[in-house]
């Protein structure tokens, strides 16, 4: 069986390794973070979650990428209820007042802490390792594949690290931060409100969690990598929750916002795109790099996997299971 190491255990990671274990790879996934974690360090558990493609007509890649994963997680949240993804439908009549328009659409919620989980319950179960560490030069992943033999592909998601890690460093890689809120009320739908006066590159929306609690969002700001919550910020944003939503505290919600967790979590910009390429490195090997989503990491994990699982087979012809 062709050895493969998988460097991060964010969705980009455990999607690209969970289609290489379906392929028949023999997989050890290696990362500083595993789900479970919280860190500024780990884009993924901070996630709103949500299947809305950002990709213009012409980005016709981008729109491949996006379109795999939208088949997956209507599959998902039909048929594994385990996996944390669950419809969201909003009508044209539900819009509130003075909004000038909204759409009719049926989308998904991602509850991304349950989906990591259930990703790595899927790996474990087909029998792929897991090691915490934390790595230096992507050479020292030759020396961690679980059978103790030097691995045929290394695959590269690192994520937002990819800019800092010495060696290489991707300097076209930049953060995008988004501050969000967790609290238990809950929503009874999800909201999205894509420009607040004012205030550029805030927005609000609303994502309620399938396990109960609702994310309340949301920023992007580029090129901020400070880990500290702005509390003003969660005033504002709860604020403009309240007035588009608010039976957020009605009904049997508590009367006013019980927070759970101020987040902040950057996501992986990457100029010029996601990189998704296979590269002979001297001295390394062969490395399959996936990583630079931005905001559509979850929604576009699927499709980039499936490019793994291709660039992996290209690269090497997987060898015989006996
Ligand atoms: C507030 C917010 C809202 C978002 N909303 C959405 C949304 O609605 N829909 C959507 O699709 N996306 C959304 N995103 C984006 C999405 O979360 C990211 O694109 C995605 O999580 C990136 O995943 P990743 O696996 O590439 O990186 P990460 O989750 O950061 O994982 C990187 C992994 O690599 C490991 N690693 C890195 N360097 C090393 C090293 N040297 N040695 C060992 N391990 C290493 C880390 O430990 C970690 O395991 C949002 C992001 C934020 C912050
Ligand atoms: C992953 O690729 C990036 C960009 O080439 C590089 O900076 C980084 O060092 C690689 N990751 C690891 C763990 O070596
Ligand atoms: C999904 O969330 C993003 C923010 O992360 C937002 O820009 C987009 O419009 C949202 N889509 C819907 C349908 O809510
Ligand atoms: C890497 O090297 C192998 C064999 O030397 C070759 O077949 C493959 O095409 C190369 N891949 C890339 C991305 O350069």
């Amino acid at each position: 069986m062709s050895k493969v190491v998988v460097i991060g255990a964010g969705v980009a990671g455990l999607t690209s390794a969970l289609l290489l274990l379906k392929e028949g790879y023999d997989i050890t996934i290696v990362a500083r973070h595993l789900p479970g974690d919280l860190d500024i360090e780990y884009t993924s558990p901070w996630a709103g979650g949500n299947w809305s493609s950002f990709a213009l007509p012409h980005e016709t890649l981008l729109q491949d990428y996006d379109k795999a994963a939208y088949g997956e997680f209507h599959r998902l949240a039909k048929e594994a209820p385990e996996a944390g993804i669950w419809y969201q439908e909003l009508s044209v009549e539900e819009i509130p007042e003075g909004y000038d328009y909204g759409f009719k659409f049926l989308s998904v919620v991602i509850s991304t802490s349950r989906y990591l989980n259930y990703l790595w319950a899927q790996l474990a179960k087909g029998g792929v390792s897991f090691k915490r560490c934390t790595l230096s030069h992507i050479s020292e992943a030759n020396g961690l594949h679980s059978s103790g033999k030097k691995p045929d592909l290394i695959v590269n998601c690192t994520g937002l690290l990819a800019y800092k890690l010495g060696g290489v460093e991707d300097k076209n890689v930049y953060p995008i931060r988004g501050q969000t809120l967790l609290v238990r009320n809950q929503a009874s739908k999800m909201m999205e409100c894509d420009q607040v006066p004012g205030y550029p590159n805030e927005l609000v929306y609303i994502m309620p969690r399938v396990e109960g609690g609702t994310i309340i969002g949301g920023t992007f700001w580029a090129n901020d990598w400070s880990s500290n919550v702005d509390y003003d910020l969660s005033e504002r944003m709860m604020k403009r929750a309240l007035a588009i939503c608010p039976d957020l505290i009605e009904g049997n919600n508590p009367s006013e916002m019980d927070i759970v967790r101020h987040n902040v979590g950057l996501r992986p910009g990457r100029i010029g795109g996601p990189r998704l390429e296979a590269e002979n490195i001297s001295g390394v090997g062969t490395v399959i790099h996936n990583y630079g989503a931005g905001g559509a990491g979850y929604q576009s994990s699927y499709g980039m996997a499936l490019k793994v699982v291709g660039l992996a087979k290209k690269e090497k012809k997987i060898t015989s299971k006996i």
